[in-house]
């Protein structure tokens, strides 16, 4: 693959207000501190509480926010805007329609990813992509998703492992040699037998048996999920490191999905990582899908120098996996 000059230039992050610990899942299912904290390392997670009456998008805006005043530009100055979710507003309006219209970005197409957990990494290559082309100048990727919207809370199986958040990236051109180097991106439609939300799409539309049955809520085979991610996950980031003759000496993060810290684990391990260099937040977070990413660059944002080596790598529902090699363009 050739060499793409589209580099991250800006960074902004929101998680709502609400902070749903341990504890307070004790209370509701059969589960404790010590099972969440050893089998995953999440502690508490972010909720966007369904009495606000907002979705996704509050979110996607909020980080957008957060971003441009940090960068300060001109929103109208942005070409395309990408939101990441697997937890859209509504289904068939783009999410991302909207949240361009309410950051100012009024000269922008904009549209949705839907890869569940990479769609954010996915995203990172449709960006990329755009800017390499020579057509746009400025790409906002946005992850951004509301999984306490699908998740049932009386399933001590994956109530535990989601919450809600959002993070924001800006794609330009760099001249430098900075930015997405290479790509390694794959799917395999098995996946959706092992983690899916049954009704209301085109196969099992809404009707009040779904509802009575709860299949609105995300369902996942947690044991077969995990050993396809922790396989997958590792295989990417050492195939992007072989691919670019990469020794763990030359990365300086690994930037993982966060779904459980074992398999964070496992893929830094694969790649012969001192653990010092794997960007971690889950245990504040836990597993926010598409927002994880880029949740992760905006906390580590003041660590990072123009250079650095960054091997992203995520697994996700479909299924869907991949890592990205991308050198940080600024201070
Ligand atoms: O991001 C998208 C992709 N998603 C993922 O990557 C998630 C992948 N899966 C996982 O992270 C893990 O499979 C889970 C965290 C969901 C579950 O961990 P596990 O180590 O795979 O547990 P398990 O399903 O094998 O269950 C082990 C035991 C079972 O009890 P028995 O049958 O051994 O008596 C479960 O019933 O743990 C029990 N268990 C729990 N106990 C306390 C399951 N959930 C809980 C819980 N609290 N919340």
């Amino acid at each position: 693959m050739g060499k793409l000059s589209a580099a991250i230039t800006a960074v902004g992050a929101f998680v709502p207000k609400f902070v749903l610990t341990n504890k307070m899942l004790e209370e509701m299912v059969e589960t404790n501190d010590e099972w969440i904290t050893t089998r995953t390392g999440i502690k508490e997670r972010r909720i966007l509480k369904p009495e606000e009456g907002v979705g996704s998008s509050f979110m996607a805006i909020k980080a957008a926010q957060d971003l441009l005043q940090k960068k300060n530009f001109d929103p109208k100055e942005i070409d395309l805007v990408i939101v990441a979710t697997a937890t859209p507003d509504t289904l068939v309006a783009s999410t991302a329609a909207f949240v361009a219209s309410e950051i100012g970005a009024i000269n922008a197409f904009a549209f949705d990813m839907l890869a569940a957990c990479s769609s954010f990494l996915y995203g990172m290559s449709t960006a990329a992509g755009q800017i390499a082309s020579g057509r746009y100048k400025k790409v906002l990727l946005i992850g951004a998703d509301t999984m306490s919207s699908i998740v049932d809370y009386t399933d001590r199986t994956t109530c535990i492992i989601f919450g809600d958040g959002a993070g924001a990236a800006l794609f330009e051109p760099n001249e430098e040699g900075l930015g997405l180097q290479d790509e390694y991106l794959r799917s395999d439609g098995v996946g959706r037998n092992f983690l899916s939300m049954d009704a209301g799409g085109s196969i099992l539309p809404a009707s009040e048996e779904t509802v009575k049955n709860r299949k609105h809520y995300i369902y996942q085979d947690g044991k077969s999920v995990f050993k396809f991610a922790v396989k997958n996950m590792a295989d990417a980031a050492a195939k992007i490191m072989e691919q670019n003759n990469l020794d763990h000496e030359d990365v300086a993060w690994l930037v993982p999905h966060q779904a459980n810290k074992r398999i964070i684990d496992a893929t830094a391990n694969r790649m012969g990582l001192d653990h010092a260099k794997v960007m971690m937040n889950i245990q504040r977070y836990g597993n926010t899908t598409s927002a994880t990413l880029p949740l992760l660059l905006a906390d580590y944002e003041n660590q990072l120098k123009k250079g650095d080596n960054l091997v992203f790598a995520a697994f996700g529902g479909g299924f869907t996996w991949g890592s990205i090699y991308l050198k940080w363009a600024y201070n």
